[in-house]
Formats: structure tokens, sequence, C-alpha cells
């Protein structure tokens, strides 16, 4: 029988922020199919592909946009909307495992409808059920309490269970179900999740 060895433990999760020192995994990582965006997966990492290659200092200085300075943003229906403040940080192992981001409108815990949620996050399938995302929620956190917000609203798909396993194992409750502006397409359901924040 074929003696099993100890299974290489990998590194604690950390969320850091992204820097060119790291990108070389980003960008493996979008060659092999992962992408930060659930709803223009291909569209979104071909994107930053070509804004890497044109760019690379310029991508990482956009994953940090605390003044909205950034593009609008395309809606799936091609409609275009202001950006939001936001940022995003990358969970890291050994190496690149994921990517977890927050916007916010300043001074108000409100969101414009088109906005699905304050905290967006995605972990490439050869990282999942390690429990990444849902470490990754719970390290963020108290950096967006930082922004005096009383809390965060997340939304997921009905069906994505993984993802509201992540939230509510952080605190949150779901508050409804709604249908999702008709950019997104025509009566797209999805539930409201609220996770309150501590006082800043
Ligand atoms: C959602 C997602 C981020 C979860 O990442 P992850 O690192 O694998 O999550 P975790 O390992 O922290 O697991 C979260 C929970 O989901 C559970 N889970 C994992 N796969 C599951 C499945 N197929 N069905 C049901 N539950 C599942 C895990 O068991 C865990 O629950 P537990 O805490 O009760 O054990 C990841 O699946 C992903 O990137 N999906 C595509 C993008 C996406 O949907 N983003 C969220 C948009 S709202």
């Amino acid at each position: 029988m074929l003696q099993q060895g100890p299974r290489r433990k990998e590194s604690p999760l950390q969320l850091i922020v992204p820097a060119l020192d790291h990108l070389d995994e980003y960008i493996a990582a979008l060659k092999r199919g992962w992408s930060s965006d659930n709803i223009a997966p291909e569209e979104t990492a071909r994107e930053e592909l070509e804004f890497i290659e044109e760019d690379p200092t310029g991508f990482i200085a956009s994953l940090e946009d605390r003044e909205a300075k950034g593009d609008p943003i395309a809606l799936p229906d091609g409609t275009f909307v202001a950006r939001l403040p936001g940022y995003r940080r990358w969970m890291w192992d050994d190496g690149f495992c994921g990517s977890i981001s927050f916007r916010w409108q300043p001074g108000t815990a409100e969101l414009p409808a088109h906005c699905l949620g304050h905290i967006g996050y995605a972990v490439p399938s050869w990282k999942r059920n390690r429990g990444y995302a849902t470490k990754a929620l719970g390290m963020l956190l108290p950096e967006v309490a930082k922004e005096g917000l009383p809390h965060v609203d997340l939304t997921t798909d009905p069906d994505n269970l993984p993802s509201q396993r992540v939230i509510t194992a952080n605190g949150g409750r779901l508050v409804k179900r709604f249908t999702k502006v008709a950019a997104y397409g025509d009566n797209l359901e999805a539930l409201l999740f609220r996770i309150p924040l501590p006082p800043a």
C-alpha cells in the first residue's frame, strides 16, 4: 500500500495590498481562467490582462481608488454608471488565492440600486473550500469598519450557497429577496444580506 505523506501545509491566509511584486501570480490566475468578476468573468479577465500588458503600474494603482477616479463602470446591458470609491485586497497563502473588494458611498451605508453590495469576493476554483473566502471577509470587516458605516450589505444569487455561508459565518443576516435592476437582465432575483459593523 502506498504510504501517504503528510499533506503539504499552506501558509496561513493573508490579505495583501495588491503590488507589482505579486502581479505575476495574479496574471497566472487570470490566464488559468479565474476572474475577479462573476457577472462578466471572461470579459473582465481579458480587459484586466490588456490593462496589465499596457500599464502594470497603472493597473495596480487602479485597485486602490478611494476617490473614485477610475473610469465609469459598464453594467451588463451596456449602460455606464459612476464608479464608487473602493479598494481591493488579494488573498495570499503561498501565492495568489483570491480577491476581495469593498466599495462604498462616503458617509452613508446606502448604495445605488445598480451596485450589488459593498463587498465582493472570488476564489479560484483550485483554491476553494479551504475557508479562504470566509477568513478573508472576516479579515476585511475591521478595515471596512474604519469608514464609519453602521453595516455593510452583500448580495448573492439565490443558488450561491457557498457565498451565503461565507456571509452568515461572518455575522450576516438575510434581509430580503429582491429583483436586480433591469440592467442585469429581466427579473433576476438575488438575496440581500447585512453585516453590522462595530463603531469606528
Ligand atoms: C463563493 C466563493 C468565494 C467561496 O470561496 P471559498 O474560499 O471556497 O469559501 P469557503 O472555503 O470559505 O467556504 C464557504 C462555505 O461554502 C461551503 N461550500 C463550498 N462549496 C459548496 C457547495 N458547492 N455547496 C454548498 N456549500 C459549499 C463550504 O463548506 C463553506 O461552508 P461551511 O463554512 O459551512 O463549511 C467561491 O466559491 C467563488 O469564488 N465563487 C465564484 C464567485 C462568487 O460566487 N463570488 C461571490 C459572489 S456573491
